[in-house]
């Protein structure tokens, strides 16, 4: 929770009134605010806790693609972990060197992957190859533009799914995910990357799932990793060791460890595993980004039929998913408090037409009360809004030096109607 509360009761996030951003008629709400320099302290902490040992913190662009941001943690030196051509082309665009991105994901394209290859002088950091089948595909592909890929391996550790405490939906390093190469296939992989003139293998990886709270999970899956480094390093030149992102953060149930912390720890495993040599890759994604960003929406209106009480707010499911689709909980609070105000219990629900557009039973007061603030609605928030029921997509503000540096107004709803009347003879 970055933002914090001024003696006046208004909310503030980067030193900017919430409230002021919430009534500034050129940008509409709901609006998601950043903070940028928070985001980057973030970064330039997590990057410390590598005590200057060859590193790369490749920021999961999925969790929240604004340009702004992305360009900031560029800034400090982040790379970018992909996943999409898209994703990609966006990270290039921000700053990102061709070499510090990854890019991950189970169905790459053919188009996808030559964009991969032919990027720069010799193409990104790291495809990372989730499956044996892949790789004939990315040799193919390097062979025609005359290239050598350079990939990782990112194999599925196994974790057992109970010892990651976190939501089924967003654990991937179990032997039922669709995710990695799965231990048994391990060989077959090895065995066509051994022979390959046009792909070259120059790091391992793992990926074990997300908003972890405890070291432990992420631990298991990197002595995993260490392990099979150890074994086929003779064999393989291997570069680097990428034990993947998914630090979490408190949401308001608490999480006692820091980024750093997972980072800390993975180091001192993989110098007792002796791989100190071999740079330390992560890909976080949430605790870059999750408490630096809120959603700012206006209360519509109160329904009350006691002992049930509504506050309809005018963000949706649409804009911010993570209640619906994970039963996740944001903090919800004034944007302005009034601390003589009565405070009771009431579900804070959206405009769109589905039960699951509910973010919860929040204390909110009974007096007069123009906006709220969802929290920690940093990271995969915008990246996942759709624009169901016709809604317009937020708006987004980013701020910096205490002071609104950039900002793309809430979509106009017109932006909808014409979409979906775009079809043209064929
Ligand atoms: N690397 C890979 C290969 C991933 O699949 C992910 C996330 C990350 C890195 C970044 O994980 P993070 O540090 O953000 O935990 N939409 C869900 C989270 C989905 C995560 C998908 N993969 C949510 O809102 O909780």
């Amino acid at each position: 929770m970055a933002s914090s509360r001024r003696s006046d009761g208004v909310l503030v996030l980067g030193g900017v009134s919430l409230a002021e951003i919430a009534r500034e008629a050129r940008l509409g709400t709901p609006a998601y605010v950043y903070d940028l320099d928070g985001i980057a302290a973030e970064a330039s902490d997590l990057r410390a806790g590598f005590e200057g040992a060859p590193h790369l913190v490749a920021y999961a662009v999925k969790a929240n693609s604004a340009g702004p941001i992305v360009k900031a943690l560029a800034a400090v030196g982040c790379g970018a972990d992909v996943v999409s051509g898209a994703e990609l082309s966006l990270a290039l665009h921000c700053g990102v060197s061709p070499e510090h991105i990854v890019f991950s994901g189970v169905a790459k394209t053919d188009a996808e992957l030559e964009l991969a290859i032919g990027i720069g002088d010799a193409g990104i950091g790291a495809i990372q190859v989730e499956s044996v089948e892949e790789i004939p595909r990315i040799v193919a592909r390097a062979g025609a533009a005359g290239r050598v890929a350079r990939v990782s391996l990112r194999i599925n550790p196994a974790v057992d799914m109970e010892a990651l405490d976190t939501h089924s939906y967003i654990a991937t390093g179990h032997d039922e995910a669709k995710f990695g190469v799965p231990l048994s296939s391990v060989p077959a992989a090895l065995q066509l990357l051994t022979g390959s003139s046009s792909a070259r293998l120059v790091g391992v990886g793992s990926h074990v799932g997300s908003q972890l709270t405890a070291v432990d999970g992420y631990l298991a899956s990197a002595r995993a990793l260490f392990a099979f480094a150890r074994e086929i390093r003779a064999r393989f030149p291997l570069s680097f060791v990428d034990a993947g992102g998914g630090f979490g953060i408190d949401y308001g149930e608490g999480c006692q460890v820091r980024p750093a912390d997972f980072v800390r720890a993975t180091r001192k495993l993989q110098k007792e595993c002796g791989l100190d040599d071999l740079a330390l890759y992560c890909e976080p994604g949430r605790s870059m980004v999750g408490a630096h960003g809120v959603l700012v929406a206006r209360v519509i209106q109160r329904k009350i039929a006691e002992p049930r009480r509504w506050m309809m707010i005018d963000a949706g499911m649409n804009d911010l998913m993570r209640p619906a689709l994970y039963q996740a909980r944001h903090r919800i609070v004034p944007v302005v408090l009034d601390p003589a105000s009565s405070v009771r219990g009431y579900r804070v629900v959206g405009p769109v037409c589905e039960s699951s557009d509910d973010f919860g039973i929040h204390d909110l007061p009974d007096g007069e009360l123009r906006e709220v603030a969802i929290l920690d609605a940093g990271a995969y928030g915008f990246s996942m809004a759709s624009r169901y029921n016709g809604r317009a997509l937020p708006a987004e503000v980013f701020l910096r030096g205490g002071a609104i540096a950039s900002a793309a107004p809430r979509h106009a709803a017109e932006d909808w109607v014409q979409d979906r009347l775009r079809a043209t003879a064929f």
